[in-house]
C-alpha cells in the first residue's frame, strides 16, 4: 500500500476541520497517537508530567532532544512540534535560532514551539526567515510561571485581555504557523480566533479555537487527580495501572505467579517411530 506522508506546518489550517494536537514523550505513546492525531507535541511539560518537577523551568535541551528524536522515531504521519525549553531562545534572535536547529537536527521534528508574545515577536521572525517552523504560545505561559504567581487563566479584565490579543497578534504577525492559546477566557479566545490569520490551537482556551491540544497523560487519568478542570477524562489509565500490579503483586507474594506455563523445563524427548 501507499506509505502515508508525513504531515507539515502546511498542513495545519484555518478554517477547516478543528485540528487534533495531543502531546507525547515517548516512542509507545507516539506509536499509539500517530494515526489519530494531526500533530504531536512535545512540550516541555514532560518536566513535570514524566520527571516529576514542580514546573517546567529546569527541562533541558538534552531532555527535548532525546524526548523529541523517540516521538519522531515512533511516528510516521503526525506533524511532530518540539518545545524550546527555559532559557533556551529568550536571550536574542541568534540563541533561538542556533538551539532551534540544534532541535530539528537532532530529532527530526517539523517544528519548534516557544513561549512570548509580543516581545518574542522578533525572535519568531528571525527563525521563521531562516527556514524555522515555528509555532507561538501565548495566553498562560508556564515559563513565565515565577513572574506571573502561577497558573492563572488570563484575559479575565481588559488590560489582561488587551495583552493576550496583542500577543497573539505579534507572533502570528511574525510569521508563526500556528499559535497555541492556553488558559485563556472564551471571549477572548473568540475575538482572537477571529482576528489572527493563523491556526489558533487552545488548550483551557474555548471551542472557539481553531483545534485542541491537551496532555496526553491529563486526558488518559495518568497525571495525578487534580487535572484542571479544562481537561476532559477519556480514560483511567492510572486505575488500570494500579490494580494490574496489585494483582501482579498479590500473585508474586503468593507464589501464583509464575505458572507452570510461564516457566521453562528441560526439553521433553521426542519419542523415535
Ligand atoms: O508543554 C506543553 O505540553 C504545552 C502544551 C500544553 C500546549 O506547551
Ligand atoms: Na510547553
Amino acid at each position: 500500500g501507499e506509505q502515508p506522508r508525513r504531515r507539515t506546518i502546511r498542513d495545519v489550517r484555518k478554517g477547516t476541520e478543528p485540528g487534533v494536537w495531543l502531546t507525547a514523550y515517548t516512542a509507545p505513546m507516539a506509536r499509539r497517537l500517530d494515526a489519530h492525531v494531526d500533530v504531536m507535541l512535545v512540550g516541555d511539560s514532560l518536566g513535570m508530567v514524566v520527571y516529576g518537577m514542580p514546573d517546567t523551568l529546569a527541562v533541558s535541551m538534552d531532555m527535548m532532544i532525546a524526548h523529541g528524536a523517540a516521538v519522531v522515531r515512533a511516528s510516521h504521519q503526525a506533524l511532530v512540534v518540539v518545545d524550546m525549553p527555559f532559557g533556551a531562545y529568550q536571550e536574542s534572535p541568534q540563541q533561538a535560532f542556533r538551539n532551534a536547529a540544534r532541535l530539528m537536527a537532532g530529532t527530526g521534528c517539523g517544528a519548534v514551539k516557544l513561549e512570548g508574545g509580543v516581545e518574542m515577536a522578533a525572535t519568531v521572525r528571525f527563525l521563521a526567515e531562516r527556514g524555522i517552523p515555528v509555532c507561538g504560545h501565548v495566553g498562560l505561559m508556564p515559563q513565565a510561571v515565577n513572574a506571573t504567581g502561577g497558573f492563572r487563566t488570563q484575559g479575565r479584565d481588559e488590560a489582561q485581555a488587551r495583552k493576550v490579543r496583542d500577543d497573539a497578534h505579534a507572533i502570528a504577525d511574525a510569521g508563526a504557523f500556528a499559535v497555541v492559546l492556553e488558559g485563556t477566557v472564551e471571549s477572548v479566545s473568540r475575538e482572537i480566533v477571529a482576528a489572527v490569520p493563523v491556526p489558533v490551537i487552545g488548550i483551557g482556551a474555548s471551542p472557539a479555537c481553531d483545534g485542541q491540544v491537551l496532555v496526553v497523560d491529563d486526558m488518559l487519568g495518568m497525571f495525578g487527580t487534580d487535572t484542571p478542570r479544562f481537561v476532559r477524562r477519556y480514560a483511567d489509565v492510572g486505575d488500570v495501572i494500579d490494580s494490574a500490579v496489585a494483582r501482579y503483586a498479590g500473585d508474586v507474594r503468593t507464589r501464583r505467579f509464575p505458572g507452570p506455563e510461564e516457566c521453562f523445563g528441560t526439553r521433553r524427548a521426542v519419542t523415535p517411530g
